[in-house]
């Protein structure tokens, strides 16, 4: 068994769906209507959360999944080193996470982290590095400084 679906556990995963329902309980989704939860597993075992925050001038408006990855890394959890990102939708069926955010999983994740999206019902789906972001912009393409 890989590293990556050892730490796939199924208390992992309710720990993460349990933190990822309670952050999109509140989400501010006024315009979409659509609660948006996430939640990130880091090496340390903590487990942060975040939630859709949606504005008038809507290009602001900030995914669930990136909330909880700026949260990780606000409490000091390195870049490149969360194991686990979880994403909760409401609905029966389960949601991929967008293209904005899956460029920012990339560079916080680590390597052989795991996004998994998840729903009301039983539905899961899981995606590994290169499956949710197959060929990301690197920093290497910015010039030396
Ligand atoms: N949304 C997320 O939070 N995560 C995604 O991966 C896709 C979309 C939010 C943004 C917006 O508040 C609402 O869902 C509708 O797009």
């Amino acid at each position: 068994m890989s590293r990556r679906t050892a730490i796939l556990t199924d208390a992992v995963l309710n720990r993460l769906r349990d933190s990822a329902r309670r952050a999109a309980g509140h989400s501010y989704s006024p315009y979409s209507g659509f609660a948006v939860g996430a939640a990130v597993l880091a090496a340390s075992g903590t487990v942060y959360s975040g939630c859709n925050v949606e504005n008038a001038s809507f290009g602001l408006t900030q995914c669930a999944e990136r909330a909880a990855l700026t949260a990780a890394i606000a409490d000091g959890a390195a870049a490149g080193s969360l194991q686990v990102l979880l994403i909760y939708t409401p609905g029966d069926t389960v949601h991929p996470p967008c293209g904005a955010c899956r460029q920012v999983m990339h560079e916080l994740m680590a390597a052989d982290g795991t996004v998994v999206s998840c729903c009301d019902s039983a539905e899961l789906k899981t995606w590994s590095g290169s499956e949710y972001l197959p060929d990301p912009f690197l920093p290497e393409a910015l010039p030396a400084k």
